[in-house]
């Protein structure tokens, strides 16, 4: 393939990426948005592959290793269960930080072409900024796909003095920076460019551990930006335009959802980047499955909900991580065809953070087939919920937790939520009393005009909706 025709192909992907993440921000042309990054990333594959700069030499090497990379990237998506999904994710962003570091080196051990003067400096500089920023996502990532998997802990881990051993940190990496930019040979460059990766490894090992359970959605989204970022320096090592404006393109769509995140969980941007500030306005969440439970519960039975539903003229369903979990959402759409054919005004409340990734209960109730004009967003319908009969939440909890508003001590406090309470009558659909990811326990439960409705909520809803047809 010539030069040009390698060009004009690149900026074609570069339209279709441009294309695709506008079709994304909208679930009605999310599909057509995710068709056209796919083609995108064919023509920049191909056009990489076959391009002037792949000698035939290494198309075995390249076809090899796709061969392997997808048959691995095949076999995860087919058996990743869809509460999985945040962690895979997590995972493949910390890839993307791993190859940044290894193009990182590689690049800078290569001396196929020598560079001299200002032209080196440059070179020298963005593989340190690449490996830098690399390292920070690879560990980053990896711990936060520990924490979103369960395998680590999700309370904060707030060291002593963590915010000067973060600015030494930051020294340290700008003077080893100095050295290796003045270094003569690469042997002498090799020792601080060693040290800059252990520490980038170790700040973003701390990053992510300082960060509590309620903000982890921040951390997902600013990792996901961060990978962008890390594609993009990985472009300038290469001098690859494509991969600088894709990864720009991942950067700065990352960097918005962050600042969306932040909003949707009144947090400060600047503050939750720099690691654990984020959880200094309330206590740390208890340990544990559950915090202390305080109060008594109502329950109340499957046909018991399905009368109250019967009799209901306004409902609003909020859906949380638990629906993900039983994957309820099927049912949740049976449930609300049936209403809506009664005349009952059926509505979804969806929090920005409900579930474990962002959009989550909106891809699963778009897979159920929910109609989109019924699902609103949190501040669409907050100022409804005194006017509904039945607030139903399936599977959610954090997001419904009055503490947030009520309790400036509590680890969720300003954290915007939906006002289930406020309903004439709330059922909260769960298996137990034990706290949601955030580790709070849940004053709505205890309210005189809530009801708990236990157990799996797929099971629960099946059950709801067999009595509501009867
Ligand atoms: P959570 O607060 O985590 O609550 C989910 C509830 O679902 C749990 O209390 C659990 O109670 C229940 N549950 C689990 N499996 C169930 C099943 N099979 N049937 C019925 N209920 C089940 O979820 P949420 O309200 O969606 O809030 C999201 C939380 O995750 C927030 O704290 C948010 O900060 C955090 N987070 C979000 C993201 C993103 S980007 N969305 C990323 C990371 C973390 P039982 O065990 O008693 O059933």
């Amino acid at each position: 393939m010539s030069g040009n025709l390698a060009t004009v192909s690149y900026i074609g992907a570069t339209i279709l990426f441009i294309l695709s993440l506008g079709g994304l921000s909208n679930p009605e042309s999310s599909r057509r948005g995710n068709l056209f990054g796919m083609i995108g990333m064919a023509i920049a594959v191909l056009a990489t592959v076959f391009g002037p700069r792949v000698t035939s030499a290494g198309i075995p090497w390249i076809i090899g290793a796709m061969v392997v990379g997808g048959a691995v990237g095949l076999y995860a998506a087919k058996v990743v269960k869809m509460t999985q999904m945040p962690e895979l994710v997590a995972l493949m962003h910390s890839l993307v930080g791993l190859a940044a570091c290894l193009v990182g080196y590689a690049s800078y051990i290569d001396t196929s072409t020598p560079l001299a003067g200002a032209e080196k400096s440059i070179h020298e500089m963005e593989i340190y900024v690449g490996i830098l920023i690399g390292a920070v996502t690879f560990s980053g990532s990896l711990i936060a796909f520990g924490k979103l998997s369960g395998k680590i802990g999700g309370s904060p881990m707030l060291l002593p003095a963590r915010h000067w051993m973060n600015l030494t940190g930051l020294l340290v990496v700008i003077w080893f920076g100095r050295e290796f930019i003045n270094a003569h040979t690469i042997v002498d460059g090799m020792t601080p460019l060693i040290v800059m990766t252990v520490i980038a490894l170790l700040f973003g090992i701390h990053m992510v551990m300082a960060i509590g359970g309620a903000d982890m959605p921040v951390v997902v989204s600013m990792l996901n930006s961060y990978s962008g970022w890390a594609a993009a320096a990985t472009g300038f090592m290469l001098s690859n335009d494509l991969l600088i404006v894709v990864g720009a393109l991942v950067g700065s769509s990352g960097a918005i959802l962050s600042y969306i995140m932040c909003r949707a969980m009144n947090r400060n941007f600047i503050s939750v980047i720099a690691g654990g500030f984020g959880t200094g306005g309330g206590t740390p969440a208890p340990k544990g499955d559950a915090a202390q439970p305080a109060g008594e519960v109502v329950p109340i039975s499957a046909v018991e909900t399905a009368e109250l539903l019967k009799d209901a003229k306004s409902v609003i369903i909020v859906p949380g991580y638990g629906m993900a979990v039983a994957q309820a959402q099927h049912t949740v759409y049976e449930i609300t065809k049936y209403l809506r054919e009664k005349g009952v005004n059926i509505r979804f409340g969806i929090h920005p953070v409900a579930g474990r990734m962002p959009g989550h209960m909106n891809v699963l109730l778009a897979e159920a087939r929910v109609p989109y004009d019924i699902v609103m967003e949190m501040d669409e319908l907050n100022d409804d919920f005194p006017t509904t009969d039945v607030a139903m939440v399936i599977g959610a909890n954090d997001i419904v937790n009055p503490a947030a508003q009520d309790d400036p001590s509590s680890p969720i406090a300003g954290m915007p939520v939906l006002e289930v309470w406020k309903a004439k009558t709330s059922i909260v659909m769960k298996r137990s009393m034990a706290s949601g990811y955030a580790g709070v326990d849940n004053p709505l439960f205890y309210k005189e005009n809530n009801r708990m409705l236990f157990g799996d909520a797929k099971k629960m809803l099946d059950e709801v909706l067999v009595a509501l047809k009867s």
